[in-house]
């Protein structure tokens, strides 16, 4: 995607964001269904930190957050923050992906149900990794379509059209291998979420197809550690040969950590 095309996603993703009331109610239901994900990411920041909730949306995560340090959070999105309710945040709106905030300035910075809503992953990541110290942590919890026929709701509409999952899948498929064997990480963007032209429903608006083998390995290769890894959910289904071959591509590396939602936590 080039960088004309992603500013331009990212510009009609933000007018989403800042117009949908509805979606901003929807993300309540959200928080709740995800309390204990949260509560548990929010675990492995350690007490006394200075931390940086970053795609914070509504700050949903300061009632886990504050009681491990200091709270800020940041969103691109002026209606995500005008939800956040307590007067004691210290809130700005700003780019995840050029954040507003010095290196090394926080202890922890995490981020929950967003990696995915990112036109430029890498550079989200990377600048999560910038504003942490050195020994600081950051922590990722989100949703992950590791196994290659998996798909976030911003591409249900394709699904009818015929071949369509095949080509996804086999597309995949490469990509993955390419980013297992060489290295060579895909980072697969959805040019056209779903979201922006049919009614919303969760993860319509998903831009990032997650993979968190090559969330990891790309952490890796800025040094930082990976120091904790789970998964709520493994969605094996009901089918005995769909168990059987899940529970076979869960043994080899690029699907380690495939599931429902992911919990990463790196250390700097
Ligand atoms: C599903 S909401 C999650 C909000 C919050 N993290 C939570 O867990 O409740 C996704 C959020 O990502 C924000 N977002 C997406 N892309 C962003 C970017 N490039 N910079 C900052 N925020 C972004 C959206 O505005 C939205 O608030």
């Amino acid at each position: 995607m080039t960088d004309a095309a992603a500013t331009q996603l990212k510009q009609r993703l933000v007018a989403f964001w800042n117009t949908q009331e509805h979606y901003w109610d929807g993300i309540s239901d959200e928080v709740a269904a995800n309390s204990p994900n949260r509560g548990r990411a929010a675990s492995f920041i350690p007490e006394d930190s200075r931390i940086l909730d970053v795609a914070c949306g509504s700050a949903a995560n300061a009632q886990w957050l504050k009681p491990r340090g200091a709270y800020f959070g940041s969103d691109i999105s002026q209606s995500g923050l005008r939800r956040a309710q307590q007067p004691e945040l210290r809130l700005a709106c700003g780019d995840a992906e050029a954040l507003p905030f010095a290196d090394a300035s926080f202890d922890a910075a995490i981020s929950t149900f967003a990696l995915e809503h990112a036109v430029r992953p890498v550079q989200m990541l990377q600048e999560m990794c910038r504003v942490v110290r050195p020994g600081g942590r950051v922590v990722l919890l989100g949703p992950s379509w590791d196994l290659p026929f998996w798909y976030p709701n911003a591409l249900q509409s394709k699904v009818a059209k015929p071949g369509w999952r095949r080509s996804y899948t086999w597309k995949r498929v490469l990509g993955q291998l390419g980013g297992w064997l060489f290295g060579r990480l895909p980072f697969l963007i959805i040019e056209e979420p779903d979201a922006l032209s049919l009614p919303f429903v969760y993860d319509a608006d998903a831009v990032y197809v997650v993979w968190s083998y090559e969330v990891i390995r790309q952490m890796r290769r800025w040094g930082l550690r990976l120091v904790h890894g789970e998964v709520d959910d493994r969605m094996l289904g009901f089918s005995a040969p769909v168990r059987l071959l899940k529970r076979l591509l869960y043994l080899l590396p690029p699907y380690r950590f495939a599931g429902s939602t992911v919990l990463l936590v790196f250390e700097r």
